[in-house]
């Protein structure tokens, strides 16, 4: 077993932070990071993680001298600017100070939950995303990007709020069921498209077992979270780059908004959105055959997609029209100009896009899961 201890250090516009990558390292990652806090700091878990890692989470929280626990129903429906400023109220009460700081221990919705509430409370206080979900890991804690949801919308209001560190600690994968797995997968699949080729051998090399062999699970979460902060690095607001790790989002949201309480996860729809875009590369030249092939092999294999349900095409391209990245009513795509090669706010043919829509109903329901 690989007990090695990595630390990548991602920068943004105003400094820098270590990202801290091994097993059983909270206890001490945690203690390196008591410094930062000189009043009670605001520690927001999961409910679900606590209850999974009491002990260890008890334990590792004992280097800091005060904190006050805030156990969170993480749901999207809780990620709310309404639960936020209960929260927010309840820190006033609880003598958390602009000499406080915020950990958020759980998956993406706790961590941009905890990251609104240290982002804007007294200003913006010091935040330790401790992710404990794949994808937060390896997409949702890197690049500083926190938000709320509205009750007209996911993710509407939010701020950029970058960690002071960020501790993935890999023990915490060991309850997380594999459909969770998928999702984070799915968003390492996404770096690898884009570039990050290691990752892309890693996840072609192995299956879905073998992923999760500690050694390996090191390897994918290191490459991804160092290739999400490259990106990250060189376009911190998002205003060109760093719309490429929208790769299979625009479809994606499209899907996951109109199958709502159909229980089409994240991750699904995004590979979803992967083989629509793929499709589509393919009919515009600029995807071989042998590419589309592998990132359907990868999709299969890992069963990054489940069941789609039936769903209307012109419904699913009308929220295209409507996602609150699309400017002036044409919705903008990533695509690759080959593995490894993004273009980004690139238009698709409506007739192209609505037949690939369709065509990737039916290859992803060839996955096998
Ligand atoms: N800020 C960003 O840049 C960014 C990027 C991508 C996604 N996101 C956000 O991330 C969220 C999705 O994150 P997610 O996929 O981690 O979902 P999540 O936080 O809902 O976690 C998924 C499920 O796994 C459970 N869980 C978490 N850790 C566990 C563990 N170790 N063992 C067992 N169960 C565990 C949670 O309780 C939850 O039921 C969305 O709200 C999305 O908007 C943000």
């Amino acid at each position: 077993m690989d007990q090695d201890i990595a630390e990548i250090t991602a920068s943004h516009d105003t400094g820098n932070y270590p990202v801290k990558i091994g097993k059983g390292i909270l206890a001490e990652a945690l203690l390196s990071a008591a410094k930062l806090f000189r009043d009670p700091a605001a520690v927001i878990v999961s409910s679900r993680v606590f209850d999974l890692h009491e002990n260890a989470i008890i334990e590792s929280l004992s280097g800091l001298s005060e904190y006050e626990i805030i156990k969170f129903d993480d749901s999207e429906k809780n990620k709310s600017y309404a639960y936020a400023e209960k929260i927010l109220e309840a820190f006033i009460r609880s003598g958390i100070s602009r000499r406080s700081g915020v950990i958020g221990i759980g998956g993406g919705v706790t961590g941009d939950f905890a990251g609104f509430l240290a982002g804007t409370y007294m200003r913006g206080i010091p935040l330790i995303h401790v992710p404990t979900t794949l994808l937060a890991m390896v997409d949702s804690s890197i690049g500083g990007k926190v938000a709320v949801n509205l009750s007209v919308g996911k993710n509407i209001v939010g701020v950029f709020h970058q960690p002071s560190m960020v501790i993935a600690d890999l023990d915490f994968l060991t309850s997380l069921p594999y459909h969770e797995m998928a999702n984070g997968i799915t968003e390492a699949f996404k770096h690898g498209l884009l570039g990050d080729m290691e990752t892309l051998e890693i996840l072609k090399q192995n299956n879905q077992s073998s992923i999760n062999d500690a050694s390996t699970l090191n390897k994918l979460v290191r490459r991804s979270v160092a290739f999400k902060a490259s990106i990250v690095e060189r376009d911190n607001k998002e205003s060109g780059l760093r719309a490429v790790l929208n790769y299979g989002h625009t479809v994606g949201h499209a899907l996951e908004s109109i199958t709502e309480h159909a229980g089409v996860s994240h991750g699904q729809a995004v590979a979803y959105g992967m083989l629509v875009k793929s499709g589509a590369g393919l009919a515009a030249g600029m995807l071989r055959k042998e590419e589309v092939n592998l990132i359907r092999d990868i999709i299969y294999k890992y069963c990054l997609i489940k069941e789609i349900p039936k769903i209307n095409i012109d419904e699913l391209i009308t929220h295209m029209v409507f996602d609150k990245k699309t400017e002036a009513r044409q919705p903008k795509f990533v695509l690759l100009d080959g593995i490894g090669k993004p273009v980004w706010n690139k238009t698709i043919d409506e007739d192209l896009l609505k037949a690939e829509c369709h065509k990737a109903l039916t290859v992803g329901s060839g996955a096998q899961c």
